[in-house]
C-alpha cells in the first residue's frame, strides 16, 4: 500500500482507532521533516517493532526560541513522503500549525530539574514545547511505541519522564545515533554548514571520542573528562562551545567522580558559524579496582 499523507487530527486519530480496533500495534517517529538516514533507521525500528509505523513531520513553533531557525528549519514534503514511504512508513501525518495549536493555544507540559541544564538552560523554553507536542502526537496517532533518535538525549529522557509520570500507556524506544564517515551526527541541520565548517564538523564525534579513551584508560573525574573534550573541541579555532560535559546517564547528575559500572553520557553543544550542532555518546565506567583506587587517593 502507497504511504498515506494525513493532515488533520481527526483522521489521523480515527485511523488509530481503526488499527487498534483490528489488534494492530502502531508505532509513531516523531520527526520535523527534512529526513535522512538517522530518521529512516527509527522508522525501520518500528517496522521491527510494530504492524503499522506513522511517521509524523511537523515543525513545531513551540520548542524554537525567538532567535532560532524556525523559519529557516529546511523543509521538503514530497522528498519526506518517498523516504518515509520507501523505508516502511504506513502514513506521514503532516499537520499545519493552526491543526495543532488553535488560537488562544494555552496548554503545555512543564518539566522540573532534569529541563534546567545543559540544553535546558541555554534554551529555555524548549522542552516545554518538545514535551507538549509529544504529548499532543501521542494522543493523536496512539502509538505502542515512539521511537526517538540517541541524537537528542536529553529530549529522550524528557519523554521518558513526562511519559512514566503522566502515565502514557506507550514504550519510549531509543535508537542508536546514525553518522557520517568522519563520525558527524547525522541531522537536518547539517544542511546549513559551508564547506569549511562541515570539513571540521567532525571534531566533535573526535572529542567524544579523546573523552571516552581516557575513560577506558582509568579517567573518573568529571571536569577532567569535561576539560578533555573541550581542548579537543578548541583545535577548531572558530568553534563557540555551548557545554561539552559529561554527567550521569540516568538523570544528568553531575558528581565529582563517576563510579565503576555507572552509565555516563558525554554531551557536547557548540557552533561551527552559525550552526548549532550537538553530539553525544554513552558509556559505562569500567569495572577496575586499581584504577578507581588511584583516582579516589591521588588523582584528585
Ligand atoms: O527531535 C525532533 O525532531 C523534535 O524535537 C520532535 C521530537 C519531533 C518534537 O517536535
Amino acid at each position: 500500500m502507497p504511504i498515506e499523507l494525513i493532515e488533520t487530527v481527526g483522521r489521523m486519530q480515527a485511523i488509530a482507532d481503526e488499527l487498534r480496533a483490528d489488534g494492530k500495534k502502531i508505532a509513531v517517529v516523531p520527526t520535523m521533516g527534512f529526513l535522512h538516514r538517522g530518521h529512516t533507521s527509527l522508522m525501520q525500528k518500528g517496522r521491527e517493532l510494530a504492524d503499522a509505523v506513522v511517521t509524523t513531520l511537523f515543525v513545531n513553533p513551540t520548542q524554537f526560541g525567538p532567535n532560532e531557525d524556525f523559519e529557516r528549519y529546511p523543509r521538503d514534503l514530497d522528498r519526506d513522503l518517498e523516504m518515509a514511504e520507501e523505508n516502511g512508513s504506513d502514513y506521514l501525518f503532516h499537520p499545519g500549525v493552526t491543526e495543532m495549536y488553535q488560537d488562544n493555544y494555552s496548554t503545555f507540559i512543564m518539566l522540573k530539574g532534569i529541563t534546567d541544564k545543559f540544553e535546558g538552560r541555554i534554551r529555555p523554553k524548549h522542552f516545554n514545547g518538545v514535551a507538549t507536542v509529544c504529548a499532543k502526537l501521542f494522543n493523536i496517532t496512539k502509538p505502542h511505541y515512539a521511537i526517538f533518535g540517541q541524537k537528542d538525549y536529553q529530549q529522550t529522557l524528557v519523554v521518558k519522564k513526562f511519559v512514566r509520570e503522566l502515565n502514557f500507556d506507550l514504550d519510549i524506544v531509543v535508537a542508536p545515533i546514525v553518522r557520517e564517515s568522519d563520525g558527524l551526527a547525522m541531522s537536518s541541520r547539517n544542511t546549513y554548514l559551508n564547506d569549511d565548517d562541515r570539513r571540521d564538523a567532525g571534531i566533535l564525534f573526535a572529542a567524544l571520542e579523546e573523552a571516552r579513551k581516557e575513560i577506558v584508560k582509568g579517567e573518573r573525574r568529571r571536569t577532567t573528562i569535561n576539560g578533555i573534550m573541550h581542548n579537543v573541541l578548541r583545535s577548531v579555532p572558530s568553534i563557540k562551545i555551548d557545554y561539552a560535559s559529561s554527567a550521569d546517564a540516568e538523570n544528568l547528575g553531575e558528581p565529582e567522580v563517576f563510579l565503576d559500572g555507572e552509565r555516563i553520557v558525554l554531551m557536547i553543544a557548540c557552533y561551527l558559524g552559525r550552526t548549532r550542532l550537538i553530539d553525544n555518546s554513552i558509556i559505562t565506567i569500567p569495572e577496575d579496582p586499581s584504577v578507581r583506587r588511584y583516582d579516589f587517593k591521588e588523582g584528585l
